[in-house]
């Protein structure tokens, strides 16, 4: 990546955040904030495929908000806003949604799983999630999107649109965004229920680590991770679930002892509990000025105000600038 670019991407409002949100996204945020230019927002209106509670919607727009902070996310760096204060990006996803076609929506494998998941509620909104989610990145005509590999095929669809728009209309107004990831590629943090991926929907609480989670919770879930019956002999490749262990020991800065353990597991001499204490301790040290951050971030609403305001204005700017562009394209010009 050379040259200053623009980046963008955001969260939705669902809960608590969690380890896959920290590696898959927002470590990636605090180190692109640096070098270029970053929008970083909470994804409110895509919340509202699966219908929150009011108020709970509310709360967890500011627990997202505060956990970017905690992370490291700097407003000073960072334009930090949320979805719903910039509807230029509702005027982009009507614009979008005339060139997205219904079979490549139904296609997409976030739609059938979702659909899966909740036969009584396949509403529009969730049919054209990918498009709403297009017109956010689109909107700041960004370069790059770091994002976890689950969002590759939304990735993919806002390719597409960029593409067809330009095409259709005779334009090059936006560039065709590119997954980042810190490590290389977008990965997937696995769960501690022996699942790829760890996640508030698709896995039990039982294997998500929360950021919020406090040590003796850590403690707990780790101690009861899924593992197997351990390498009866050595050189055995190693199963799923520990090697998700050994995914995360990496992740929270456990490098050197996930190589001990993977020497030990090819000797067949490895004890899952100690592996298990390590990455609990690990954890827990990885975890713990995040959550002190938290605490302070969440008791000062007055910060959190100033922070969106200021946001809001840069994201809109920013907003205004791409819909000159998009509605000269289109030739929705002023005859006034
Ligand atoms: P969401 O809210 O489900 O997740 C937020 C981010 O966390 C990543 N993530 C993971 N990464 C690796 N491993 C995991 N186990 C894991 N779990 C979650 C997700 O990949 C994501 O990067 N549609 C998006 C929100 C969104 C968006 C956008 C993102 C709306 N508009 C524009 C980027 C750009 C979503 O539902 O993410």
């Amino acid at each position: 990546m050379s040259g200053r670019k623009r980046v963008v991407s955001g969260i939705r409002p669902t809960g608590d955040l969690h380890l896959g949100n920290y590696f898959g996204a927002i470590k990636n945020f605090v180190e692109l904030q640096d070098k270029h230019e970053c929008y970083f927002f909470v994804a409110d209106l895509h919340a509202l495929t699966t219908h929150p509670n009011p108020d709970n919607l509310a709360q967890n727009v500011k627990h997202t908000l505060v956990v970017y902070l905690a992370s490291g996310v700097d407003p000073d760096k960072a334009t930090l806003y949320v979805q719903s204060d910039v509807p230029e990006i509702p005027e982009l996803y009507v614009y979008l949604n005339m060139i997205a076609y219904k079979g490549e929506l139904e296609r997409c494998p976030t739609f059938k799983e979702k659909i899966r998941q909740h036969p009584d509620n396949v509403n529009a909104g969730l049919l054209t999630y990918p498009v709403l989610m297009s017109a956010d990145i689109l909107i700041h005509r960004a370069h790059y999107v770091p994002v976890g590999k689950d969002q590759l095929p939304h990735l993919e669809l806002t390719r597409t649109y960029a593409r067809r728009f330009n095409n259709l209309y005779g334009v090059s107004v936006f560039p065709e965004p590119e997954p980042y990831h810190f490590l290389g590629e977008p990965i997937k943090v696995p769960g501690l229920d022996g699942t790829p991926k760890m996640s508030k929907t698709g896995s039990s609480e039982k294997g998500v680590i929360f950021l919020t989670d406090p040590p003796e919770v850590v403690q707990r879930k780790i101690m009861r991770a899924v593992t197997d019956s351990g390498p009866q002999q050595p050189n055995m490749p190693i199963s799923e679930p520990i090697q998700n262990l050994l995914t995360l020991l990496r992740l929270v800065g456990g490098e050197e002892e996930a190589d001990f353990f993977v020497e030990q597991y090819k000797k067949a001499t490895i004890r899952y509990v100690d592996l298990k204490k390590t990455l609990a301790q690990k954890t827990i040290e990885f975890l713990k000025p995040i959550q002190e951050r938290i605490k302070e971030y969440e008791n000062n609403p007055q910060l959190l105000k100033q922070v969106v305001e200021k946001g809001i204005e840069k994201a809109r700017e920013s907003a205004q600038q791409t819909m000159e562009l998009v509605r000269d394209a289109i030739g929705i010009r002023k005859l006034y």
